[in-house]
């Protein structure tokens, strides 16, 4: 029997499905990222590898992984895994597009509008005693309806989340590496340049893959070119965003305020200034984090790698 890794603890419909085929050995521990120390250990017996983002899959890992076929991994970003490395070994990977489009899109929104309208900070004042006078001005925040979107990466969630807008009448912007007419036409969504977006936008919401090459993309000058009215939403990959950059501009106003998904560092440090900040709303990283979804990935995943060890065509690889 083949052997696969499995860096998570995973529901038993998965692992049942897994075992029928191959010797399975797990990380047991749902809320703890496997050791480094653990990886660089059990890769070294394995065919396949089921693996978390939260897993750095580099040189080193790969450097022991002599037997290893296949990488797959549960989540569609793959900034985690040296990728040249394993397609130069002649190791397939693979991760899970398509599966959590929408739901990632609904977890977008859902952080747009709760940023917007203040409910994080709005419910904490009611459970620490307060209700105010209700008084004119208190938590106001912006409106969502009628209001401009600049959605940067236009990929599969940056398509869903343009059909949420338009179910509230916003303009949508848009700032793709390569413009895409026929979206334009199909969805009414105006292309901009990024400079010209974040100037225009109430919204700016990051879709993009993570790569050197948009490290800190979002920085002081971009942040001064928003609106003082604007807000930022990031579901896409920390270090896109300079937190240091972002955590002055909503000090000083300069934007509204922020809703966070992602961060340069996970777990971020509870002691992360931008924790301090009332205008942000930060969650752990929980863009595809539906019952559904999550089942539904977790089987993409485990059936892409019984295709590979079985010989098959992977059904989702990363393309280089
Ligand atoms: C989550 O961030 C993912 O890449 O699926
Ligand atoms: C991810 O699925 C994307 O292409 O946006």
């Amino acid at each position: 029997m083949k052997k696969i890794y499995i860096t998570r603890k995973l529901p038993a419909e998965i692992i049942d499905k897994l075992s029928k085929q191959f010797k399975i050995t797990m990380w047991e521990e749902e809320n703890i990222p496997v050791s480094r120390e653990v990886l660089l250990n059990e890769i070294k017996d394995v065919e396949g590898l089921f693996c978390m983002l939260t897993d750095s899959i580099d040189k080193e890992v790969l450097d022991q992984a002599q037997k290893l076929k296949v990488i797959s991994t549960l989540a569609v970003g793959y900034n985690n895994i040296d990728i040249k490395k394993a397609k130069n070994r002649g190791i397939t990977v693979t991760n899970t597009p398509g599966v959590l489009t929408e739901t990632t899109a609904d977890l977008t929104f859902a952080l747009l509008m709760a940023t917007a309208r203040r409910v994080v900070e709005a419910s904490d004042f009611l459970r620490s005693g307060e209700w105010g006078a209700w008084s004119p001005m208190e938590l106001t925040g912006q409106d969502i309806y009628g209001a401009t979107i600049g959605i940067v990466g236009m990929g599969r969630i940056g398509e869903a989340l343009v059909r949420r807008a338009k179910g509230f009448d916003m303009k949508v912007l848009y700032h793709n590496r390569t413009r895409k007419p026929e979206k334009e036409a199909e969805f009414g969504v105006q292309y901009a340049e990024l400079k010209e977006l974040l100037q225009q936008s109430d919204y700016v919401c990051l879709l993009l893959p993570y790569s050197p090459e948009v490290h800190y993309l979002i920085g002081k000058e971009e942040l001064s070119l928003m609106k003082k009215t604007a807000i930022l939403i990031n579901t896409a990959r920390g270090g896109i965003v300079n937190e240091d950059a972002l955590y002055h501009a909503l000090k000083n106003r300069e934007i509204w305020a922020a809703g966070l998904d992602v961060f340069e560092q996970e777990p971020i440090p509870l002691d992360h200034p931008l924790l301090t900040l009332p205008n942000v709303v930060t969650l752990p990283h929980i863009g595809s984090a539906s019952v559904k979804t999550r089942m539904t990935m977790a089987h993409l995943v485990a059936d892409n790698i019984i295709n590979v060890l079985n010989g098959e065509e992977p059904i989702t690889p990363v393309k280089l």
